[in-house]
């Protein structure tokens, strides 16, 4: 094949998608960018700022400033952030600003990315795209569990009400909502420990990778 691999992997929070795609950036020698990061960097920079995340001119501005070292940032995590970052991500021209550096990332090697849009509209003719998801109840479980592994207790209630305010922001946005590929190999994994979902997503980028 001449053309360089790129793996869209899109899909709600918790899903698993971050897990997958960092084990399937190793198994496919392929470099892994997580565009999650960029819109929490946004929202980050915004909040520092002292301005509204949904102001679409302080978002633009943030975003039009963003540094890639913003995404090294160790507070890009937690229930402000989550918020600011889905604000910050229905802005068109936050998107905008951030498309170039998605391709750019890709452009001389190939790349695994995981995001919301990244097989609809960052890169429409990707090798392979899988939609990844899970049910909400699950999903709020895992990420319940993940606060509690790094010490920050959440009630899981909340953690619940959250996600469901941030799915609901990101699938029902004019730009970019979240929704998967019509050619996207959909995973659930519900029912599936991160071994099996990892099996199922290799079997699934090698036939779009010998088709
Ligand atoms: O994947 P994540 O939870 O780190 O993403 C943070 C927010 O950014 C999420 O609410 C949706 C948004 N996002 C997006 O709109 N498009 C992407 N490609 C990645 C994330």
């Amino acid at each position: 094949m001449s053309r360089k691999p790129i793996i869209a992997i899109d899909g709600p929070s918790a899903a698993g998608k971050g897990t997958l795609a960092r084990r399937l950036a190793a198994e496919f020698g392929l470099p892994y960018l997580d565009t999650g990061l960029l819109y929490r960097a946004v929202g980050r920079r915004v909040l520092d700022a002292g301005e509204d995340p949904s102001d679409a001119d302080a978002a633009t501005r943030a975003a039009q400033a963003l540094q890639p070292e913003d995404t090294q940032r160790d507070d890009l995590r937690g229930p402000a952030a989550d918020a600011a970052s889905s604000m910050v991500a229905a802005i068109p021209s936050v998107r905008a600003a951030l498309l170039a550096f998605q391709r750019n990332f890709a452009a001389a090697n190939g790349a695994v990315l995981d995001g919301r849009d990244i097989g609809t509209v960052i890169f429409p003719d990707a090798t392979a795209k899988l939609f990844i998801t899970a049910s909400p109840v699950e999903r709020a479980h895992r990420r319940w569990l993940e606060l509690q592994q790094k010490g920050t207790p959440a009630d899981l209630t909340t953690v619940q009400a959250d996600m469901q305010a941030r799915d609901e922001r990101d699938s029902k946005r004019g730009a970019a909502p979240l929704t998967a590929a019509a050619d996207a190999f959909v995973l659930d994994t519900t029912n599936l420990d991160a071994d099996a979902a990892f099996a199922a997503a290799v079997a699934a980028v090698k036939t779009r990778l010998r088709g």
